[in-house]
């Protein structure tokens, strides 16, 4: 009997990809077609469409979605949708470019003969322009350059390229970059199914996990049948911990601390965008896609240098729905280690003050691993600090 798992955001799992001889008729018109280079974000976002992670999304967002996004956290079509998922380019080359015809999206990639890897082709619907001051404040909620996303959103492109995609060929990162953890909505959904698991709860993250992650996944695990742990891989800031070292922790994290029946490891291959409070309703949305029913929202999630408040991203469900959402956020608390409770606790569970609480911010954390020291076991477990000090000084000896 198959295993109900909860419907992709708008009822339906996106397919853009396209296979067999179709394929290979579509690739050998896309060589005469005029070529975009895709950034690092962008090729991202393409996978993610393609594969219906981003359902219903089939493309780069048209100016009708782009602006509801923007202004109302909703795609036209009035389903919830909080981050914009653009295609930028250059005016010099939207000039070059006609509404109405198809282009081809090509990624550098010095390994081929010609230089780029042809990944798909848009039916390039719409070139528009935008603010980007206004959707640094509507999206960041902050005008400032010195927030690592409207930082981005500052050095892009001036117009935006709208349309329907059709993939074509995979990006690299898909060869190279944990292949054996990069799974599809429909493969997690397959994948659930199997185990028998109905009510799953998803983790995002971009950081080591520490104690106080390992400690809301397991409470978390403790109302549902399964746990996806999915650490986001795709381009983040370069003082974040790098993607290899962070999954090279989960994976002895996994091996030594948590149930193999209970738990799944995969990688999400997006962009960080640093957006706090919508990128946690966008997090929830996609992780619907792939299945799960739950969704973990802690302090601050996917806040950066203080813009945020610690909760805005538990308060900005309040502007939905529950139906609407139709993934259900956990929110956790400020969780750390007490030593009077011995035992990793809460600022909701903890009856004791702020001098028995172990407690280290990322820069702490950085520094101390740059320096080759442990951190306080009860903030990371051993095996992970180890692997995080051998990440630091393989970073460093890089040029
Ligand atoms: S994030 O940018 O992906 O949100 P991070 O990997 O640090 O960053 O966090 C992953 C998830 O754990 C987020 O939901 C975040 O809110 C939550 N979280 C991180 N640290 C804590 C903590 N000490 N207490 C409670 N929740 C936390």
């Amino acid at each position: 009997m198959e295993t109900p798992l909860i419907s992709p955001h708008g009822g339906t799992l996106v397919s853009r990809v396209l296979h067999g001889e179709v394929r290979d008729a579509v690739l050998e018109r896309a060589h005469s077609m005029p070529k975009v280079w895709l950034a690092k974000t962008n090729i991202s976002d393409l996978e993610l469409i393609a594969t219906g992670a981003f359902s219903p999304l089939r493309g780069f967002m048209t100016s009708d979605d782009y602006q509801r996004v923007v202004n109302d956290m909703h795609l036209d079509n009035g389903l919830p949708w909080t981050i914009p998922i653009t295609l930028p380019v250059t005016q010099e080359v939207a000039d070059g470019l006609k509404e109405g015809t198809d282009i081809a999206l090509v990624e550098p990639d010095p390994d081929e003969p010609d230089g780029y890897r042809i990944l798909a082709v848009m039916e390039l619907e719409e070139k528009y322009t935008y603010s980007k001051e206004i959707e640094a404040e509507k999206v960041y909620r902050t005008t400032d350059d010195a927030h690592p996303g409207v930082a981005r959103l500052y050095r892009q492109g001036d117009v935006l390229l709208g349309g329907d995609v059709f993939m074509l060929r995979m990006p690299k990162a898909a060869e190279t970059e944990f292949p054996d953890l990069r799974y599809t909505p429909a493969q997690t959904r397959r994948m659930f199914a199997r185990r028998g698991w109905r009510r799953i709860v998803a983790f995002q993250t971009r950081n080591p996990i520490h104690r106080a992650h390992e400690y809301i996944q397991k409470t978390a695990l403790e109302i549902v049948d399964g746990l996806f742990i999915h650490p986001l891989v795709g381009e983040t800031k370069p003082d974040d911990i790098p993607a290899d070292v962070r999954v090279e922790s989960y994976r002895a994290l996994l091996r030594d601390y948590y149930p193999a029946d209970r738990v799944l490891l995969g990688v999400f291959p997006a962009a960080m965008r640093y957006a706090g409070p919508r990128e946690a309703v966008f997090h929830a949305l996609v992780r619907k896609n792939y299945g799960c029913s739950h969704f973990i929202v802690g302090r601050d999630h996917a806040g950066v240098k203080g813009y945020y408040g610690t909760f805005d991203a538990h308060y900005i469900f309040d502007e939905f729905t529950e139906e609407e959402i139709g993934i259900t956020p956990l929110f956790f608390d400020h969780a750390f280690y007490c030593r009077k409770c011995g035992s990793i606790v809460s600022a909701k569970t903890c009856p004791h003050g702020p001098e028995d609480h172990i407690k280290l911010s990322g820069t702490q954390v950085r520094e101390m691993l740059a320096r080759g020291e442990m951190l306080p076991e009860e903030f990371t477990r051993p095996e992970v600090s180890r692997i995080l000090i051998e990440g630091m000084r393989r970073k460093a000896k890089v040029p």
